[in-house]
């Protein structure tokens, strides 16, 4: 594992966005950059953090993490569910195909969990029972492992995240029942090969939240899958124990953050705090470890400027 010296030093070199020329304009997502090639996208992970729907500021080697860990999963599932991806020519960038991305994202979750508006446990709490369609019994608690995992869309292309059930979506017409259906038997398809890597490394899939996109009239994945962005980690050894006693999951997502950021009293509302250098760098060394825990492999930083090494990369300037 890096140290934490090396964190510090790497404070500066980050990637926080990117304009490169001759590769067409550029569109900003809040965590990526990405090019429009024909057929093609350059997909561009920055180091750019959000939270809450806020883009708070970088982290270092965090775009690195999330492209590397989202190829180590496209790569890994790629027999067992189609995605976009071509190919990863820099350790910030995915070249995928262009897809037709669907108007929703597929919430997968395995337990119920989470504080913000769209979550699972903060509906339950405030005593809903049907969540996007799915009925819950009474009585469940924080953290518990639901009977079977459950998909709880939401709306994407809107100012924040909306819950839709899959009825409510078929009626506003962003989406018909088959192509639905279809997504909902690979979401989960992918979520279950997840939930069994992510045991044999000692961690409990909790939940996540998949991008789906037409190619040539078929349904991939697109974005990004699996990663600590996109999904929740807790520790399996310390899972019961936890639970039992209601604490805390062990975590090794970026609610850290989320925490941090709560803790100063934001919630997506007003400003957020400033970052301090304490926080970027145990964030940095979060995502690191997550790396290392999901894939069983070290981390490669690579210490050279990351914008003049991924536009080089990329043939652009
Ligand atoms: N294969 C693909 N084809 C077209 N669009 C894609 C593909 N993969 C990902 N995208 C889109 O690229 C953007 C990625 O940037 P991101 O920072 O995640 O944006 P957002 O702020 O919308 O979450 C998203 O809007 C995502 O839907
Ligand atoms: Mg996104």
């Amino acid at each position: 594992m890096i140290g934490t010296d090396v964190l510090k030093q790497q404070l500066g070199n980050v990637l926080a966005e990117t304009n490169f020329e001759g590769l067409g304009a550029v569109q900003r997502g809040k965590v990526r950059d990405s090019y429009r090639q024909g057929d093609r996208r350059i997909l561009v992970a920055s180091d750019r953090i959000s939270a809450f729907d806020c883009v708070l500021g970088t982290i270092p080697f965090k775009g690195q993490v999330l492209t590397q860990l989202a190829a180590f999963w496209f790569q890994k599932t790629r027999e067992l569910v189609p995605n976009h991806l071509i190919s990863v020519p820099d350790p910030n960038v995915m070249i995928v195909r262009e897809c037709e991305q669907l108007p929703l994202e597929f919430v997968v979750r395995g337990y119920i969990t989470g504080v913000t508006k769209t979550s699972a446990w903060y509906n339950y709490a405030r005593g809903t029972r049907n969540l996007c369609g799915n009925l819950l019994p009474d009585g469940l608690r924080k953290d518990q492992k639901l009977a079977r995992p459950i998909i709880t869309p939401t709306t994407k292309h809107e100012a924040h995240d909306r819950n839709i059930s899959r009825d409510e979506a078929i009626q506003e017409g962003l989406i018909d029942g088959e192509t639905f259906d279809e997504a909902a038997r690979m979401c989960l398809t992918l979520y279950e090969a997840a939930v069994a890597h992510a045991a044999s490394r000692g961690l409990i899939f909790v939940d996540t939240k998949y991008e789906l996109g037409r190619l040539d009239g078929k349904l991939v994945f697109s974005d990004e899958i699996n990663t600590p962005d996109s999904s929740r980690y807790w520790f399996a050894d310390t899972y019961a124990e936890r639970f039992a006693a209601g604490e805390e999951q062990r975590k090794l997502d970026k609610e850290y953050v989320r925490q941090w950021l709560a803790d100063r009293g934001f919630r997506g509302e007003g400003t957020p705090p400033k970052l301090t250098d304490a926080l970027r760098i145990e964030a940095a060394r979060r995502y690191i470890e997550a790396y290392e825990i999901v894939t069983g492999e070290q981390f490669q930083a690579d210490l050279r400027p990351v914008r003049a090494r991924v536009a080089a990369a990329l043939g652009a300037s």
